[in-house]
């Protein structure tokens, strides 16, 4: 082996090395990761806000202004709106029980009194009378004012449509009550 020879192998030995360094450098440059300055996770822990509990909504018992809410209903809406009624109940003098009782005079009548119709245990037992907030409650929800009753009714879910509605069914009465 001559020296040109052994220079050969010594070049390339040297070119493997240099390789293998610039290799190392530029991974290095490429898939640079930064230390933390402090080592670990960071672990952000949501701060519990103090609540007083005095303030909550839950707390307050909604009241409602009936003489208010009596206030925006009209007549005429309230004929409108009883034709939903009018598929289970009869509103005349005289009316006849359909899939619900008779409606005349319901106003400040027992919950659950006309004698020939054949009511809920709910509605039967309720032992109130038909006042305008009475009426206002059940025609919110039927359902859920009254549990049991089998008025199958989803509610008025507008004020004005349920103060015309009862103002309505109070019309339709011997003695109609004076309003709130
Ligand atoms: C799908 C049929 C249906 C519709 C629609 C309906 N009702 Fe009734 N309603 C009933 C039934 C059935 C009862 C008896 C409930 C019971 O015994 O639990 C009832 C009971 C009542 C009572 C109690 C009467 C009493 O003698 O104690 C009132 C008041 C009443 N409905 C008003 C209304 C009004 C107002 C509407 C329209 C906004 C309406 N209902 C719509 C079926 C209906």
């Amino acid at each position: 082996m001559d020296s040109f020879e052994i220079n050969k192998i010594v070049a390339a030995i040297l070119m493997v090395a240099l390789l293998i360094i610039g290799i190392g450098k530029l991974s290095d440059v490429i898939f640079h990761v930064e230390k933390p300055k402090i080592p670990g996770y960071a672990i952000e822990v949501e701060q519990a806000v103090a609540t007083n509990s005095q303030s909550t909504p839950e707390t307050t018992v909604e009241k409602i202004d009936i003489a208010a809410l009596m206030a925006m209903g009209d007549l005429s809406t309230g004929e409108k709106v009883f034709k939903k009624c009018a598929a289970c109940h009869s509103i005349s003098k005289g009316g006849k029980n359909a899939i619900g009782p008779a409606l005349y005079n319901v106003v400040s009548r027992k919950v659950g009194s006309v004698s020939d119709y054949k009511y809920s245990k709910a509605l039967s037992e309720y032992g109130k009378e038909w006042t305008f907030e009475e009426l206002n409650g059940y025609l919110i929800k039927p359902a859920k004012w009254i549990k049991g009753t089998k008025m199958a009714f989803a509610g008025l879910r507008k004020e004005k449509d349920r103060a015309s509605v009862i103002l309505y069914l109070n019309q339709n009465s011997d003695n109609p009550l004076p309003l709130p």
